[in-house]
């Protein structure tokens, strides 16, 4: 059976940068304090009116011009997102729509801050069993949405990105996707959550006043369960395909806090020159950020071919995995 490869990436972010000095306006909180527990100096907000399909658009407009791939050649389109244009019909049906990829069957994946490395894991399924010759995975959030701008908890954390990739099968038998790996534990759901806006909690007025259609978090238990989590997952995806920390070129990881990277580094004894960081630039943007980051990272020039990318992200459900990608 071929691998999956990557064959385009794409990315985009909107103009409009929030730093930590214009949230000190508005919540009680520091530059100090979000750079030092966070490494984030700035995030992006989507315009009046640009809607998260329009963000997907841009970034997988780039990748498909990377993968020399027309919109109409495309088989399947994944999107990962919690933010999606309105809860029916999915976002990626707007995506599908505005590209004009006439023949992709399309839908949305809702894994939170994994859901492109779902989306990716997905996709890897179908090319490799020979259903599908092109598939576009997307991460995208307008994540300012769907944030309580009281609480400083979450609301200094979060950002609006989308990210993009192109699979298909490997020209040869070596590059491509050596492996996903992907878990969850809904028992953990209450540590990460939008309540509002299901049957579990419908919306009424007393619901809106008390902000449970917006995110909430307990840091400190996420923080926890990430380093623990996102550890075992790489350390499950070397062990399957024999591979030792060493030989692990570059580290893509989904950018929550840089605090939980560097943890996870240290466990797997990975040195931190193998990781590609913006979460300085773009704070916590969800499923765009593992896309995203591997975007900024090939049009850098920084991923050879040939060499060993360990993929990681975790996210509300709780929801998590990793890859492992030889490029
Ligand atoms: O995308 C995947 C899911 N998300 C994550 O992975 C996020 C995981 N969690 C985290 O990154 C961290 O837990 C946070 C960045 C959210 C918080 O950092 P922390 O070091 O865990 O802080 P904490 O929640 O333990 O709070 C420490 C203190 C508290 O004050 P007290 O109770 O010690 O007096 C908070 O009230 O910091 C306070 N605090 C703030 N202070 C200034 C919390 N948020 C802020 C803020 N500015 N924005």
């Amino acid at each position: 059976m071929p691998r999956t490869q990557i064959i385009g990436t794409g990315s985009y972010v909107p103009e409009k940068v929030v730093t930590n000095a214009d949230l000190e306006k508005i919540v009680e909180t520091s530059d100090q304090w979000i750079s030092e527990r966070t490494g984030i100096k700035e995030r992006r907000m989507a315009a009046p009116g640009e809607l998260t399909s329009d963000m997907a658009v841009k970034a997988a407009v780039q990748a498909l011009e990377m993968a020399r791939t027309r919109p109409e050649d495309l088989d399947a389109i994944i999107v990962g997102t919690v933010t999606p244009d309105m809860p029916m019909p999915s976002c990626a049906a707007f995506v599908q729509h505005k590209l004009g990829a006439k023949k992709a069957f399309a839908f949305d994946v809702s894994a939170a801050c994994a859901g492109s490395l779902y989306g990716m894991s997905i996709a890897d399924q179908y090319v490799r069993n020979g259903n599908a010759k092109r598939v576009l995975v997307i991460g995208v959030e307008l994540l300012t949405s769907i944030l309580n701008w009281e609480d400083r908890n979450t609301c200094v954390l979060f950002g609006d990105a989308a990210g993009a990739m192109v699979l298909g099968p490997s020209s040869d038998g070596e590059r491509g996707i050596l492996s996903t790996h992907l878990h969850t534990d809904g028992s953990q759901w209450p540590i990460l959550l939008i309540q509002a806006g299901g049957p579990h909690t419908p919306i009424t007025p007393e619901v809106l006043a008390k902000k449970l259609n917006k995110v909430s978090m307990n840091g400190r238990e996420v923080f926890k369960f990430a380093v623990r989590a996102l550890t075992d997952a790489v350390k499950e995806a070397l062990d399957a395909n024999q591979l030792a920390p060493a030989q692990v070129d570059h580290v893509i990881a989904h950018q929550a806090n840089v605090r939980i990277i560097d943890a996870v580094l240290e466990r797997l004894d990975l040195s931190r020159d193998k990781v590609w960081l913006n979460i300085h630039r773009y704070g916590n943007t969800s499923s765009a950020s593992l896309p995203m980051t591997l975007d900024e990272a090939n049009r850098a020039g920084r991923l050879k071919e040939g060499d060993v990318i360990a993929m990681m992200a975790i996210g509300a459900g709780m929801a998590w995995g990793s890859a492992l990608v030889r490029w």
